[in-house]
């Protein structure tokens, strides 16, 4: 049965194999290492059964408590070739969004590529909205590409939002 668990510093080469999708997004080791000792609760990985217990996807985020709205954002999220379609990618989200909720998020958002077509569907498909359109954010060459940020809100109680920004 595929298990789901929170990530640790080894399953970085556990997903080096998943990181050749030209759509998921890389980070340097420090950016990964910093939000993941910070919020381990927003990472996560599917891993397969068997004794090998191969790496099937991840999703790997952080809190933005900076902004005026503090909120969940996600990072990286990728499901290998071999595992797609099964819904992992949704329970990986499911489970972003839950944690990002019990730690007083207003939203959860993300960035994704203008031309990913199986991720729009996905994020619209989990309630996300397209909430704006960044300009060349990707700077390939020789063409660079346009982001959408997606964004999707936490239902909140009148009286919880006044406890938050009370405090
Ligand atoms: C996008 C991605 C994460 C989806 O993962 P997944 O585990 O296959 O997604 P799920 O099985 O949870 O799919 C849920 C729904 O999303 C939509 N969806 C997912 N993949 C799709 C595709 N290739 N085409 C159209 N719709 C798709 C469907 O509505 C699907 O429901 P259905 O299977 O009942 O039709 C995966 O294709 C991937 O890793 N792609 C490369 C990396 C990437 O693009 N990451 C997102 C960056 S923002």
């Amino acid at each position: 049965m595929t298990s789901f668990r929170e990530m640790r510093f080894d399953d970085l080469f556990k997903i080096n194999s998943l990181v050749f999708d030209a759509h998921t997004e890389v980070y340097s080791l420090t950016f990964f290492v910093k939000h993941f000792l910070e919020f381990p609760g927003l990472t996560q990985i599917a891993e397969a059964p068997g004794p090998v217990r191969r790496g099937m996807g991840y999703i790997f985020g952080y809190l933005d408590k900076h902004n005026k709205e503090p909120h969940g954002h996600v990072a990286s999220l990728t499901v290998s070739d071999e595992y797609r379609r099964l819904g992992l990618a949704t329970a990986l989200m499911d489970y972003f969004f839950l944690i990002s909720d019990l730690k007083g998020a207003s939203f959860v958002n993300l960035y994704m590529r203008s031309s990913n077509h199986a991720a729009y569907q996905l994020y619209c498909s989990l309630g996300y909205a397209h909430c704006r359109t960044m300009l060349d954010y990707y700077p390939d060459h020789p063409e660079p590409e346009n982001a959408y940020e997606m964004r999707k809100y936490i239902p909140r109680s009148m009286e919880f939002i006044s406890d938050y920004t009370a405090n």
